[in-house]
């Protein structure tokens, strides 16, 4: 049986990929570094919290140690130059460096959709930038044969998801919607398929003559941002499905107000680096393996977004918006 230990299992992909590796008989180590964040996770059977800090070498390589497989999801989505290169750059290092070390044959690497895997520097964000730089430390456990996959998942939706549900909530809350990148293309992608990409890389090999193996990971549809306002709305009944007018913000405005919100407390609900990640279109490239590659037929958002909004997680007020936020 296989020992997996999944970083960021706590999170919201994560969940789903603990509970498909559970179903499937398979021993799970989720290693956070607080218990409490994994108490959603906690209780599957087979599964195992393991309280330290991921940053800290060596504890990491022990966590590590005994471990068939390693996923990696852990992120950040917000911050600034030093801390995206500590999450997505130095931890992805120190992850390489506990699997060489410990002889760890495979790892999956969860980045994200907008990734230049040739330049990364060449991204127009500081996130992109730091999780290109990540896939690039990857190299090196590639070169020493460790089995190693990279999915790059659009923008992920589900229940629990911090993008449908918050716009949904804030249309509860404010009677219209300024919205910044409004024409920003996505291909939103169902949070159980890419947990059943993470789940079925561990099995599947595709042929590729890139360094690394690459899955871009999207729904079968492409929206833009005040579209996805605009469904989310509808969804969650809000203004009795007709949602509120959504204004789209010249990219001056759209930085001025994201810059108020960086100031705001606790996580923001949007950031101007957020803001320039959306200046790349969020969307498949031709010719990238994907997760028609890894046997999964992805769902379309509106059945699966339309059941879990029409259930009420955007009826929360201010709160729910502050809480999808963290
Ligand atoms: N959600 C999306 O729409 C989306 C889209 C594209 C790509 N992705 C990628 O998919 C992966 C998973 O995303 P997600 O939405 O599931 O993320 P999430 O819910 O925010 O979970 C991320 C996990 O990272 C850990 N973490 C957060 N900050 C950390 C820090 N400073 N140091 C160490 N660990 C930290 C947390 O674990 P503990 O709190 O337990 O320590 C958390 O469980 C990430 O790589 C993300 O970039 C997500």
């Amino acid at each position: 049986m296989k020992n997996i230990l999944v970083l960021g299992g706590s999170g919201f992909i994560g969940a789903h990929v603990c509970e498909k590796l559970v179903r499937l008989g398979l021993n799970v180590t989720v290693a956070t570094r607080r218990r409490n964040n994994a108490r959603y996770v906690m209780h599957l059977p087979s599964l195992t919290v393991l309280e330290l800090d991921v940053h800290d070498e060596l504890a990491l390589s022990n966590a590590v140690a005994g471990h068939d497989v390693v996923v990696n999801l852990v992120a950040v989505l917000h911050g600034n130059q030093a801390r995206f290169e500590r999450v997505h750059v130095a931890l992805v290092q120190k992850i390489v460096n506990a699997c060489l070390i410990r002889g760890v044959k495979q790892l999956v690497h969860i980045s994200a959709l907008g990734v230049n895997g040739k330049n990364p520097d060449a991204a127009p964000s500081m996130y992109l930038r730091s999780k290109g730089r990540g896939e690039k430390a990857l190299e090196l456990a590639v070169q020493a044969g460790v089995d190693v996959t990279v999915l790059r998942p659009s923008v992920v939706f589900g229940q629990g998801d911090k993008f449908l549900n918050l716009f949904a909530g804030l249309q509860k809350i404010f009677p219209v919607m300024p919205l910044a990148a409004a024409s920003a293309r996505f291909q939103p992608v169902w949070v159980e398929d890419v947990a059943s990409a993470v789940v079925n890389s561990l099995g599947k090999a595709a042929i590729t003559s890139e360094p690394l193996r690459v899955f871009e990971s999207c729904g079968p549809e492409v929206f833009t941002l005040a579209k996805l306002v605009e469904l989310s709305a509808k969804f969650a009944g809000v203004n009795e499905g007709r949602g509120r007018p959504v204004i789209a913000l010249p990219d001056w405005a759209g930085n001025a107000q994201a810059a108020l919100m960086e100031h705001l407390p606790g996580e923001p609900l949007m950031s101007r680096d957020n803001l320039a990640s959306m200046k790349v279109p969020n969307i498949a490239t031709p010719g990238m393996l994907g997760l028609a590659q890894l046997g999964i037929t992805a769902s379309a958002l509106q059945p699966i977004a339309q059941d879990y909004l029409t259930q009420g997680q955007a009826t929360h007020g201010l709160l729910g918006v502050r809480q999808h936020a963290h």
